[in-house]
């Protein structure tokens, strides 16, 4: 049976992945910095490995054996002091690095949609370099684009529980986030596809509007949402780039970027975002 590698296993999506792998009785190794997050996956079909990934010496043999390497690693909430090029870009050229020594037949890379049209923001740009490695590579490959996460939505919640939902602009940009467990179904049928790249978001296709009213009334809160005009959105990227570090401005670069137009990708999935909400807030 093919043996899969899941780097990133401790992340939002990578947990799903880990879910899948074991539910589909799929043998594979779990790779992790902290093996410890982990605990509460537990299966014949799974190892669980510990990995530095940003140090290359610590990954020497431990793909030996393996078919696909499955990569979610990447800086999102993260404070560890390093940058997207360290991570983003490094690790994961790392962990490429090391599934050529080891004949791995396929790299499944989880990037961002429209990441390739971002390259002006560091996050993106860290990304897609890394991409245009694995493209030039000569490993087989397949890059997945999801539009949001449903864990990212939770800002919108966050903002809700206080009573008001703050949007820029009009609210009427669109996009259609996705949950971690179909996007791990997606991930794993790439194991066999010969796409080279796979857009995907969830079902649901939601303005930023729709996705307020919604997070406010699962926090059970009036419908209280404010339009800040656009020329905010656009000063506040110029604020924090000047007066936060890279790591602190990055993903409030990218998010405040992504507002300004929409995100959306070919439908996939079952889950609907008002669930999550409604999980979420309990
Ligand atoms: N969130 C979105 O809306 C969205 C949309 C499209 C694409 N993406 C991309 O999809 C990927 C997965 O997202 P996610 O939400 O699952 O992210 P996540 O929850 O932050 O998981 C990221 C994974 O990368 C690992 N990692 C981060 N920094 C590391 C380091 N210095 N050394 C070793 N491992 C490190 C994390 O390990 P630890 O648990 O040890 O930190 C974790 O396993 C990311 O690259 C993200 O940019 C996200």
């Amino acid at each position: 049976m093919k043996k899969i590698a899941i780097a990133g296993s401790t992340g939002y999506l990578g947990k799903f992945l880990v879910e899948h792998l074991i539910e589909s009785k799929t043998e594979g190794i779990a790779l992790a910095r902290n093996t410890k997050k982990l605990a509460a996956f537990n299966s014949e079909n799974l190892q669980k490995v510990k990995a530095e990934f940003t140090q290359p010496e610590s990954l020497n043999g431990l793909l030996n054996g393996v078919d696909t390497v499955i990569s979610t690693v990447g800086i999102t909430r993260q404070k560890d002091g390093l940058t997207y090029m360290d991570v983003d870009y490094q690790a994961n050229k790392n962990l490429l690095t090391e599934a050529r020594n080891a004949g791995v037949r396929k790299f499944i890379y989880v990037s961002v949609l429209n990441g390739q049209n971002m390259r002006q923001l560091k996050i993106c740009d860290a990304k897609e370099r890394f991409v245009d490695e694995l493209k030039n590579s000569g490993i087989e490959y397949t890059i997945i684009r999801p539009s949001g996460f449903f864990s990212d939505m939770k800002d919108f919640l966050d903002m809700a529980k206080g009573g008001r939902v703050y949007l820029f602009g009009n609210g009427n940009k669109k996009l259609n986030p996705i949950h971690g467990a179909d996007l791990a179904k997606v991930c794993f049928s790439a194991i066999n596809t010969t796409d080279k790249e796979i857009e995907v978001g969830g079902p649901e296709i939601l303005s930023h509007n729709e996705i307020a009213e919604m997070a406010l009334r699962a926090s059970g809160k009036k419908i209280k949402i404010v339009h800040l005009p656009d020329f905010l959105q656009k000063a506040s990227i110029g604020f924090v780039r000047t007066f936060f570090s890279q790591k602190t401005y990055g993903p409030i670069e990218f998010f405040l970027t992504a507002l300004d137009f929409d995100m959306v990708a070919p439908q996939f999935g079952t889950h609907k975002l008002n669930d999550f909400f409604s999980v979420s807030v309990q």
